[in-house]
């Protein structure tokens, strides 16, 4: 193989793919890349294709021209939607997965399989259970098809680190983004529950240095590790930005009661018993289709309490970050600070409306 192999990138529009896609045109460059866009556009070199779809949706003619070309394929394409149903989950994720490692044997390429560090943490009750579930399954099959490839087990992707943009919002998005205007009054989360988030930008780092070491074999963790933050700091960052954002605009003073709607960190079992209780009440008495213009969508509640689910009272994950050839160090707790303050900016200039009608 040569120094700069030919990488193929599926999901290419996707938060982690178009991250990678990114740095991948960034230097030092030199290597071709091609995408395998499915229905958003993707910039740069494309093959328009479908994971679900044998042959990944490709004529004869361009399968095969494809699979000449290609070095390493960077698999980023899945179904990433928490209350997606198991059949579709597995359609994309398993199936999808499938049809990928078809493809790396047919080029006699090395893969590079995007999964989730929450394979470890598949709860009954976490709302990413069934989504974490179908990720497990891919990586068996991955692991169980004897090809050379390298597993990246990503944590909770937040915005650039220095811009904190994310190409789409997702769970976690609206989580904090809900929290930092206070529209979520109490979370189900001890103040010590560590949250693992990763910028965006370092993710794509790790999955481009995978691509480009010819010997990464086995499993990597792209994990924030030992520099994941408790969820007090996680909440308290959101207000202390959203405060500045208000004072910056001028909309109204720094002390507006913000901080006192700052959510409330509550013992889960406490929250189960009796906080959503009171809370659904409250709802079941306010008018608007979901919630109106002061109340917490119901929905939302039930995202809180199982998208909590996964990471409270949990070992920490490791991580791999520093130990991959060419890839990012490992990322230190200012950094992790720092990426998530740049996020909350970047989703504090996000319409308000969003956080009521998003989830
Ligand atoms: N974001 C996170 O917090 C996070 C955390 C841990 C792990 N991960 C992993 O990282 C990977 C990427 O996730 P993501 O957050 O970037 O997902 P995403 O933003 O939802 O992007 C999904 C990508 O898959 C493509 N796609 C959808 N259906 C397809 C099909 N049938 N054929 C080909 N491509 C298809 C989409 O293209 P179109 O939009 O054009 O359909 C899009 O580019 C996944 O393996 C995920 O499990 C993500």
């Amino acid at each position: 193989m040569t120094t700069s192999p030919v990488i193929l990138v599926t999901g290419a529009s996707g938060v982690v793919g178009s991250a990678l896609l990114r740095h991948l045109s960034g230097p030092p460059g030199g290597g071709r890349v091609i995408s395998l866009a499915h229905r958003r556009p993707v910039a740069g070199e494309v093959v328009r294709g479908d994971i679900t779809r044998p042959w990944l949706g490709l004529s004869p003619g361009d399968y095969r021209d494809l699979t000449a070309a290609t070095d390493v394929v960077v698999h980023c394409a899945a179904l990433v939607h928490f209350s997606a149903t198991a059949r579709s989950l597995h359609r994309m994720n398993v199936r999808g997965t499938g049809h990928v490692l078809r493809f790396v044997e047919d080029a006699g390429a090395r893969l590079v399989h995007g999964s989730t560090a929450f394979v470890t943490r598949t709860r009954p009750e976490a709302t990413s259970s069934a989504y974490a579930g179908s990720k497990a399954d891919s990586e068996t099959l991955v692991t169980e098809s004897g090809l050379p490839a390298a597993v990246a087990r990503i944590s909770t992707v937040i915005g650039d680190a220095r811009t904190g943009t994310v190409a789409r919002l997702q769970a976690f998005h609206y989580l904090v983004g809900m929290a930092m205007w206070g529209r979520l009054p109490f979370l189900p989360c001890a103040e010590t529950t560590l949250i693992d988030m990763v910028p965006t930008d370092v993710v794509a780092a790790a999955l481009a240095a995978l691509a480009r070491d010819g010997s990464a074999r086995g499993k990597y963790w792209i994990t924030a590790g030992p520099a994941a933050l408790p969820m007090s700091r996680v909440v308290d960052t959101g207000c202390d930005i959203a405060l500045e954002l208000m004072a910056e605009a001028g909309t109204a003073p720094p002390d507006v009661g913000l901080r006192k709607l700052q959510p409330r960190l509550v013992d889960p079992a406490l929250y189960d018993a009796v906080v959503a209780g009171v809370l659904s009440a409250a709802q079941g008495a306010s008018p608007g289709p979901d919630a109106g213009d002061d109340g917490v969508p119901p929905s939302a509640l039930r995202h809180v309490t199982g998208l909590l689910a996964s990471y409270n009272g949990v070992a920490p994950f490791p991580t791999s970050l520093g130990t991959i050839p060419g890839g990012p160090p490992a990322l230190a707790e200012s950094a992790a600070d720092s990426a998530l303050r740049a996020t909350y900016r970047y989703l504090g200039a996000i319409p308000r409306e969003t956080w009521t009608l998003g989830w």
